[in-house]
């Protein structure tokens, strides 16, 4: 990668993290319309009929032999000298690895997560999963250098979502509340999964915003995401959030999503 790059100096770039389970991509498609939109949203110009990027996942898949974890892909616009004016063209750069991780069974799952709530500082065009990671970072590894696992971040009283995951609860009454799409949240493909699974289950889904105070109120809460899958939460700002210890129906929509992946 040139010094030159722009994903390198802007943080102009986007990316992808696919999940990989028994040596087979989740939901490889959704991913692949995200990255499409993430690259229309920023102007990059990727010519992906050129360029077979599900053969190149196999590929990675096969030389790595990875049989669980993740693939991550990112796409830069490309190499220019350095300017806050962006190249006419430019030739993006592509990145893709794998890492091996045990994802079915993880001590999150088992545990629950404890989190706490700080503001959200990010730009707001949440929706597009580019490569500014640093304020998540940093509001996360301040959490776990507190003694806990990660944030919902707020804005005006009402939770965002989590540092890399998207944050939902489940009320008393069983219905799964999640803040709707907008430019404030990424679109989790996991979160799309999931409200397919949970409605074709039954469950009663209200996609509208919640405060910390509303999940306080819940019997349960869980993140979402490639990786995370679904996550209980069992603490927010030091209080327990229903029983305080991972709940049956958050497991069952883990054991759901699972089985619907594999
Ligand atoms: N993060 N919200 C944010 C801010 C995220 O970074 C992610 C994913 C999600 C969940 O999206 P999905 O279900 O499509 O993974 C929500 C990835 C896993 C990461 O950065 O590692």
């Amino acid at each position: 990668m040139s010094v030159f790059d722009r994903g390198f100096l802007f943080a102009d770039a986007v990316y992808e993290v696919t999940a990989v389970i028994e040596g087979a991509l989740v939901d490889f498609d959704a991913h692949q319309r995200r990255l499409e939109r993430s690259l229309g949203e920023l102007g990059i110009e990727f010519d992906g009929s050129a360029v077979d990027l599900r053969a190149i996942h196999r590929e990675l898949l096969a030389r790595n032999q990875l049989d669980e974890g993740l693939i991550y892909l990112q796409l830069t616009r490309g190499c220019a000298d350095r300017s806050f004016v962006r190249p006419e063209t430019a030739t993006p750069s592509l990145v893709l690895f794998t890492q091996s991780m045990s994802l079915i069974d993880h001590a999150d799952a088992r545990r629950g997560l404890r989190v706490v709530t700080r503001p959200d500082l990010r730009w707001h065009r949440r929706d597009i999963k580019t490569t500014q990671l640093l304020y998540p970072s940093l509001m996360k590894s301040e959490a776990v250098a507190a003694g806990v696992d990660d944030v919902w971040m707020t804005e005006g009283g009402y939770v965002t979502e989590a540092s890399s995951s998207n944050a939902h609860i489940l009320t008393t009454d069983g219905r799964l509340i999640t803040r709707p799409l907008s430019n404030d949240i990424l679109h989790g493909i996991t979160r799309a999964a999931v409200l397919e699974y949970a409605r074709e289950s039954g469950v009663t889904v209200e996609e509208r915003p919640f405060t910390p105070a509303e999940a306080l109120t819940a019997k349960e809460a869980f993140n979402t995401s490639a990786t995370a899958f679904v996550t209980p939460v069992i603490e927010l700002d030091g209080q327990a959030i229903g029983e305080g210890q991972p709940g049956e129906a958050t497991a069952r929509l883990r054991e759901l999503y699972i089985d619907q992946s594999r």
